[in-house]
């Protein structure tokens, strides 16, 4: 008999349920007697010991149903050592909470941030077994964390969309792409949607260099030009602050993104008219696209026959285009980000994308 409890924090992404089933569906089919706690709303859940007991019908049904039917929240890693208003000792509840139901581990699904408390939960005794979970693909250790590729479709299709409507009105239109502080998103959406201009915050952009790319579009006779960029994009001045002096500045930054502060720039400068459209959540949305269904039920079914021979401590990811266990100390608290230097970025240099550098 196996007692598992289960919890999906952060922010949510396709194929968390896609992942969990693949989990469940490995141990029932090993014929081994499971008992699932689902804790609700992520660490929180086990916190404050709010868990529903699951079955394998509760998994039955979801492959393809976007979301996590165990409601996610965000617990900053920061804050993981600090008592909550109450008093409560967020990392003794979690413990207690885990041995009160005598579970034999913990399997958790989340990105960066849940990867540091993981770890933390592993190192204070607890079985942990994670999975790599992000649209921002900027977990160390993995080549891919699912929700990533869902999230290229759609950034793409809006990219797409934007296409069209460019080329009716031959303005300059920018994509606001997700992925926090890495670019992966934006550079793998930019270049399925063909964008003639790729921000991402591993290069950091030259905005005269931007205005280039443009002018030499309309020299050439084009009559729009797109942009991808990524949330996290920044100046080159900007990337030379440290992170205070940074700070400082943007309290009296008046626009909403960086794309707005790209857009009033390239307009001044061009005297183009620019718009811009920020997808936003609607690249976390919706049902998990064929590759993520595949490859979360792939991770799933490996954390599965982890758990079964009791071996604990690790993130299942994917290396090489096979499924690889690595421990939970090599991946937590390291970001992987896009290489200026990787062969992908030269490829898109030489089909004529301009990263503003
Ligand atoms: O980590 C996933 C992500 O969607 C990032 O790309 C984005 O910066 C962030 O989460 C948004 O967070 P929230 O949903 O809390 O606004």
């Amino acid at each position: 008999m196996k007692r598992i409890g289960m919890l999906t924090s952060g922010g949510d992404c396709q194929a968390l349920n896609a992942a969990m089933r693949g989990v469940v569906k490995t141990l029932a089919n090993a014929d081994e007697e499971v008992e699932i706690y689902g804790f609700l709303d992520g660490y929180r859940g086990l916190i404050y010991g709010n868990f529903r007991m699951l079955s394998s019908s509760d998994f039955s049904g979801i492959l393809t149903k976007g979301g996590t039917i165990l409601g996610s929240s965000r617990t900053p890693f920061k804050l993981i050592r600090e008592p909550d208003e109450n008093g409560v000792d967020k990392v003794e509840a979690m413990k207690q909470n885990y041995h009160k139901l005598k579970l034999d581990c913990l399997v958790i699904l989340g990105g960066n941030g849940t990867h540091k408390t993981a770890n933390l939960l592993r190192e204070e005794g607890l079985n942990v077994v994670t999975l790599p979970k992000t649209i921002d693909n900027d977990l160390w250790g993995t080549d891919m964390t699912f929700g990533f590729q869902s999230a290229v479709d759609i950034a793409t299709e809006c990219i797409d969309c934007i296409h069209t409507t460019a080329s009716s009105h031959g303005r300059v239109f920018i994509v606001e792409v997700m992925g926090h502080k890495v670019g992966w998103l934006t550079l793998n959406a930019g270049m399925a949607g063909g964008a003639d201009i790729i921000l991402l915050p591993e290069i950091p952009y030259d905005i005269n260099k931007v205005v280039e790319a443009i002018k030499k579009r309309t020299e050439r006779g084009s009559r729009f030009t797109i942009l991808a960029v990524a949330e996290g994009a920044i100046s080159k001045e900007d990337a030379k602050l440290s992170k205070k002096e940074y700070k400082e500045k943007m309290k009296n930054n008046p626009y909403p993104s960086v794309s707005y502060e790209v857009a009033a720039k390239i307009q001044k400068l061009t005297g183009q008219e620019v718009r811009v459209t920020v997808p936003g959540h609607t690249q976390r949305g919706g049902s998990p696209c064929p590759y993520d269904r595949v490859f979360a039920s792939r991770l799933g079914a490996e954390a599965g026959k982890l758990i079964l021979k009791g071996e604990y401590g690790f993130m299942v990811g994917i290396k090489n285009r096979e499924i690889v266990k690595v421990p939970l100390e090599d991946v937590a608290g390291k970001l992987k980000m896009v290489d200026p230097d990787a062969t992908i970025v030269k490829e898109a240099k030489l089909l004529g994308i301009s990263f503003g550098d």
